[in-house]
């Protein structure tokens, strides 16, 4: 990450940055600073860059030209990539910083910062290259360049490899809108005062358990405005082989520290009816079978009911395309109280192939859930004081069921142990316990039952499917967000 500073000040930002961890930071390479002092470009024989305000009124204003031609020095080195950076500039004025913007800064290669002094700048140069107005708190500072340190502070933070796995805590305070539990080290008793007991025992779930408590109780007590804004994430997801299941936990984690998982792939949790409050949020995930949901008795997420809770759709598939899945996935949980302010369709491995979605999600498509994670954070924030906005997806909510291809499935009795572990996997309830024989009225084709099967007495045959889905839809897609 770049920080270009436009300042009167560059020493001050200089000190502050090349300290403790930023400035280790600067030193590998993980951050750079790039100070550029706004009186270099003077166009005044004195070097004066301020002047007195039209109107009258106390105080000086930074005039328009040293201002353009400094943020013209940084910003025009960039012009061959076509885009200029943010150019941001700190002020009171501005949208008070919180921890969903600095992440949001966090994804950009680089950022402009532009520190005003006196009682301002020339309001015609900032309509000219400012993209954002941040205030780092309801109090007026001298000037914009404690505001830029405690800027790219936060932000660095967030820039990967700044923070050791020792510094970068599982549990960061305020991002999920809680503080943090209390930490205590050596002596276990300290002027009479003794370290919680439960800290000492080493009951890893306890231990959890206490700290999510504790942080709960001090973000009621000290922060009761922060809880307001908290809201629970829950993950339903569908996943027979695995690869939905994996793209909706990376997707989450970048959402929330705390969340709770659905397995719908099992039957029970597929029948209980799950109420959701609308201070929650709900991740719905399921694959991609043929352009649509995979069809089950008990329909997906039919069991899930809202209440104006807003929803994130996800429909993963392998390479082909997610078709109508993500529009009938919205109409659903719309019809069941849920507002879809979002939508998502990453590639995971196709089960039928072991070239197509290979290696997925990779490091790019974890930038691009990332990206994903922070504008529905954006949207959520967007939703509370607005009301939730439902998102516009591509597909037909209402396909006409399609007829798949069957699948040849095979079994050698031979290699069968009888564990059972397909009869109690298979999501759709498909394999006799006696005769471990496919109902092929229900059986989905989702491979579960080979993939769970430790002897491999299971297999299958879609060499056809197979090779026309190799040939047509080898070249990797990108993840689709709406
Ligand atoms: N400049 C002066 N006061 C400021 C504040 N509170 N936030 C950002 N920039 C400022």
């Amino acid at each position: 990450m770049k920080f270009h500073v436009l300042t009167l000040f560059p020493e001050m930002i200089e000190n502050a940055v090349h300290t403790s961890i930023t400035g280790r930071a600067a030193k590998k390479g993980t951050i750079s600073l790039n100070t550029v002092n706004i009186r270099d470009f003077s166009v005044n024989k004195h070097m004066r860059v301020d002047d007195y305000p039209y109107g009258g009124g106390a105080g000086m204003v930074m005039e328009p030209e040293p201002v353009y031609r400094a943020w013209k020095s940084v910003a025009d080195l960039r012009e061959n990539n076509g885009k200029k950076p943010r150019c941001i500039y700190l002020t009171p004025q501005g949208k008070v910083l919180n921890q969903t913007l600095v992440e949001e800064l966090a994804m950009e290669e680089e950022l402009v910062l532009l520190c005003g002094h006196y009682e301002g700048i020339d309001e015609r140069v900032l309509e000219e290259v400012v993209t954002d107005y941040v205030s780092i708190g309801d109090y007026v500072l001298t000037g914009g360049e404690l505001a830029a340190c405690v800027l790219i502070d936060a932000v660095s933070r967030f820039v990967p490899g700044v923070l050791s796995n020792e510094e970068s805590s599982q549990f960061e305070s305020i991002q999920d809108n809680l503080l943090e539990y209390p930490h205590y080290t050596r002596p276990e008793v300290w002027k009479n005062r003794q370290v919680p007991e439960v800290l000492l025992k080493g009951d890893h779930k306890k231990i959890q358990a206490w700290r999510m408590e504790k942080s709960l109780e001090r973000t009621r007590q000290r922060r009761p405005d922060l809880l307001e804004k908290n809201r629970p994430v829950t993950t339903a997801f569908f996943s027979p082989t695995g690869g939905t299941r994996k793209a909706a936990e990376i997707f989450t984690g970048y959402l929330t520290q705390n969340p709770r998982y659905l397995d719908l792939t099992r039957r029970k949790l597929r029948k209980k009816k799950i109420r959701f409050s609308s201070r929650e949020l709900l991740i719905a995930a399921a694959p991609v079978y043929g352009g649509q949901l995979p069809v089950t008795e008990e329909p997906l997420f039919a069991n899930l009911q809202g209440e104006g809770t807003p929803c994130v759709v996800m429909a993963a598939y392998g390479n082909r395309h997610y078709d109508d899945t993500l529009a009938q996935m919205k109409k659903r949980l719309e019809e069941q109280g849920f507002i879809c302010i979002g939508a998502i369709a990453p590639v995971i491995p196709h089960i039928y192939s072991s070239v197509l979605g290979k290696g997925r999600p990779d490091e790019e498509d974890r930038k691009i859930l990332k990206k994903f994670a922070v504008e529905t954070k954006k949207r959520l924030e967007k939703g509370r004081t607005e009301g939730f906005a439902s998102v516009q997806v591509p597909g037909n909510p209402d396909p006409e069921p399609k007829q798949m291809k069957p699948v040849k499935k095979t079994f050698d009795s031979a290699l069968c142990t009888n564990c059972q572990s397909c009869v109690q996997k298979c999501p759709v309830n498909a394999i006799s316990q006696e005769t471990l024989e496919i109902r092929g009225d229900r059986c989905l084709n989702c491979m579960c039952c080979v993939k769970v099967c430790k002897a491999k007495a299971r297999g299958y045959d879609c060499s056809q499917v197979r090779q026309y889905l190799e040939t047509h839809y080898s070249t990797p897609r990108k993840i689709e967000f709406f």
